[in-house]
């Protein structure tokens, strides 16, 4: 059996089988089943993501309506409603919740995924998801502004031109504000990750958005905040000065 070839590769494939078997579930499950399952309001006692906070003043009649202020309280329940609208919408669907340790997903997405950041609430389903029409969002934290939000699920094609993710326009109200279902999908969105200590800095960066474009004043300002003159008004006038003069 062991000379023979097709021997060899049902050893090495039960073999390796068995192996991913025993580090991927077994192992996972020996570290962490004494772990209880959180529930949303321990999730939400790290704290209110600044995002929440945000759509409240954005949209102080919407919010008011809909969540009253952005409590602790409402927090949860936004978080819990956000979590339901993106289990019945099937985003899953297209969007994983999994960063793999391949193919550099961490340098696409951010950091690997955890077992434990699975043990909870949130996760009931869980949401791994199978295909990836759309982009992992199990770091979707902090990414992107809310107005980007609001605005890509109105019309995904208005922010991302090539998108085939549909438009949800019932998250919306008659006069285009987000409803109470919009106003939840954006939380839960702005949410996952934001548990991570590298939140929102995934990459190594700020948050994701449009650079701001190189200007002529960059070197001039770099040149004074290395020398220590940081505070000093002229920096910036000095760049403006300049600007137009260099390339
Ligand atoms: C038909 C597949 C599909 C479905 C269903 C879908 N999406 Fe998407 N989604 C995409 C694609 C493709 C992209 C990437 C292009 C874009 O940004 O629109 C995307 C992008 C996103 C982004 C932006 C990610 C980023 O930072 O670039 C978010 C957030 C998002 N989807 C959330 C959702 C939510 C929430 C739902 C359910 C209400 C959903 N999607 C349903 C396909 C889908």
């Amino acid at each position: 059996m062991f000379e023979s070839r097709s021997g060899v590769f049902l050893i090495a494939g039960l073999g390796f089988f068995g192996l991913s078997f025993l580090v991927m579930a077994v192992l996972p499950w020996a570290i962490y089943y004494k772990e209880p399952e959180q529930t949303v309001e321990q999730l939400a006692a790290r704290g209110i993501i600044p995002e929440f906070v945000d759509l409240a003043e954005r949209y102080p009649e919407q919010f008011k309506q809909y969540f009253g202020a952005p409590t602790y309280a409402t927090y949860v329940e936004a978080l819990r409603l956000g979590h339901q609208v993106y289990v019945a919408e099937a985003c899953w669907h297209c969007h994983s919740q999994f960063i793999r340790p391949v193919s550099n997903e961490d340098l696409r997405w951010g950091p690997v995924s955890h077992a434990l950041e699975y043990q909870n609430e949130l996760q009931r389903p869980v949401l791994f998801g199978t295909r990836r029409v759309g982009p992992d969002l199990s770091r979707e934290a902090g990414r992107r502004s809310n107005d980007w939000h609001v605005a890509h699920f109105w019309q995904p094609t208005s922010v991302v031109p090539s998108s085939v993710m549909p438009p949800y326009r019932w998250f919306f109200d008659g006069q285009g504000y987000p409803n109470k279902r919009g106003l939840a999908v954006i939380t839960y969105v702005q949410f996952l990750g934001s548990w991570l200590k590298e939140y929102p800095y995934f990459h190594g960066e700020g948050p994701l958005g449009p650079l701001p474009a190189p200007t002529p004043a960059d070197a001039p300002i770099a040149r004074g905040a290395t020398s220590g003159e940081t505070d000093s008004v002229d920096a910036p006038i000095v760049g403006a000065a300049t600007a137009g003069v260099l390339p």
